[in-house]
């Protein structure tokens, strides 16, 4: 883990913290800068090992080469601006650097910084070389920065780049970035829908799915937006998080961020119906003991008019089914009739006969494609089956220019 010279420095102790915790074995490269912000005592109480930033300590045992060389992950949090123009140069003065230029596995870089530092044009270089070299770096989030001022540049919460460390090693060899240079749209969580100042119609949608695979497309080198329904879960790292409550603003912001995407996943639970009116004041009981009568219309159906909007050939739309089977059919021949009615080219089918997907961390599923494929992805993490999503969604991408889908 190495650390450079940010104010950041401080919750990368709470990222090693997890990394130890969890059974990793770390080593703290942090360079001369970073002491500034925290010193050596504090990177070796926490990893358990010595901590060095020149190459000029325990020189029999070859430091700058050894430790990039027997590294499973390097992970650099937060990584500067002249951490990451080093890097981009491969120049290497001090044991992180040099660390960086021997490293042969995945290496994660967080950036933090000022927003005008981020923007830079020297910056925005540096940063596409690196990627394109196959160096993850994750996007910062945007947010409050050492000072009073506000915007993009902010190290996204250490809880967050652990995710996107497990990720990578969890994948370890394949961890490839084959969604770079793609931009993906993850709709996730429950619509409500107001019926008054205090009450609305939701349903139990967690958003952990959604958020699940916003995470993998982020740690596969995606640009994610995901526009998320009423969900309590911190921002994955890297991604650009829209806040909606209704299946109206919903429908409009994943239409909205459609328009320059290669593909659209909705696992959110748009509510289907909403009130036609809503009660400017709290609905009260009548004293006659009758019940009111709410009156619904008909929402947008956002799936399929995606499914209608796809601008070339090659833009991906994912849609979910949670199904039940009935007289009519069985999970799979609803399913299919499903996957056809909205025009999707990927319908993932949850049988929640049992009742067992909602808020769970596992899932099992079947994927149906429209060119008639049929995956099955047997109980696992949400993790898993949304890497399987995504590479079902990677072999049907085409490369092309120009809008994935009309505005
Ligand atoms: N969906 C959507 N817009 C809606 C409702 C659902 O985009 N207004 C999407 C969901 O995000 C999901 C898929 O459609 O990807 C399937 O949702 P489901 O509720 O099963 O579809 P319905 O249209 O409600 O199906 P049915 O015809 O069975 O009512």
């Amino acid at each position: 883990m190495g650390v450079s010279g940010g104010i950041a420095a401080y919750k990368a102790c709470e990222l090693l913290r997890r990394l130890t915790e969890s059974g990793h074995d770390v080593t703290v490269v942090p360079t001369a800068a970073a002491l500034e912000f925290v010193g050596a005592p504090t990177w070796a109480a926490l990893s358990g090992k010595p901590v060095h930033t020149d190459v000029w300590s325990d020189v029999h045992q070859v430091p700058h080469v050894r430790i990039g060389q027997t590294a499973d992950l390097v992970v650099v949090a937060p990584a500067t601006a002249d951490l990451m123009a080093k890097a981009a140069h491969g120049l290497a003065d001090d044991l992180l650097t040099t660390t960086l230029l021997t490293a042969r596995c995945p290496v994660v870089l967080a950036p933090a910084m000022h927003t005008e530092m981020w923007e830079h044009a020297s910056t925005r270089a540096n940063v596409a070389t690196l990627r394109s070299r196959g160096v993850l770096v994750v996007e910062p989030a945007e947010g409050r920065l050492t000072g009073a001022d506000t915007g993009k540049g902010r190290l996204p919460d250490p809880s967050e780049i652990f995710e996107v460390c497990t990720d990578v090693l969890a994948r370890g060899a394949t961890a490839s970035l084959d969604l770079a240079g793609r931009h993906v749209v993850v709709s996730a969580g429950g619509t409500r829908e107001p019926l008054d100042p205090v009450r609305f119609l939701g349903n139990r949608s967690s958003g952990r799915q959604g958020y699940a695979l916003a995470r993998a497309a982020a740690a596969r080198g995606a640009d994610v937006t995901l526009v998320a329904a009423n969900v309590e879960l911190p921002d994955p790292a890297g991604v650009k998080v829209v806040r909606v409550e209704t299946t109206a603003q919903l429908h409009d912001a994943v239409v909205g961020a459609a328009v320059s995407a290669d593909a659209v996943v909705m696992a959110a639970a748009p509510a289907d119906f909403r009130p036609t009116g809503v009660s400017g004041a709290k609905i009260k009981k009548a004293g006659d003991g009758s019940a009111p009568t709410i009156t619904l219309v008909q929402n947008a159906d956002i799936l399929h008019e995606l499914s209608t909007r796809r601008a070339r050939p090659g833009s991906v739309v994912v849609g979910f089914a949670a199904e039940t089977g009935d007289d009519t059919g069985s999970v799979l021949d609803l399913a299919r009739a499903k996957l056809a009615r909205k025009g999707c080219d990927l319908l993932v089918v949850n049988d929640v006969s049992g009742g067992a997907v909602f808020g769970s961390p596992d899932n099992e599923a079947v994927i149906l494609g429209a060119d008639g494929a049929v995956r099955e992805v047997p109980r696992s993490t949400k993790t898993a089956l949304a890497h399987v999503i995504w590479d079902e969604v990677v072999h049907r991408l085409v490369p092309g220019s120009g809008p994935g889908f009309a505005p």
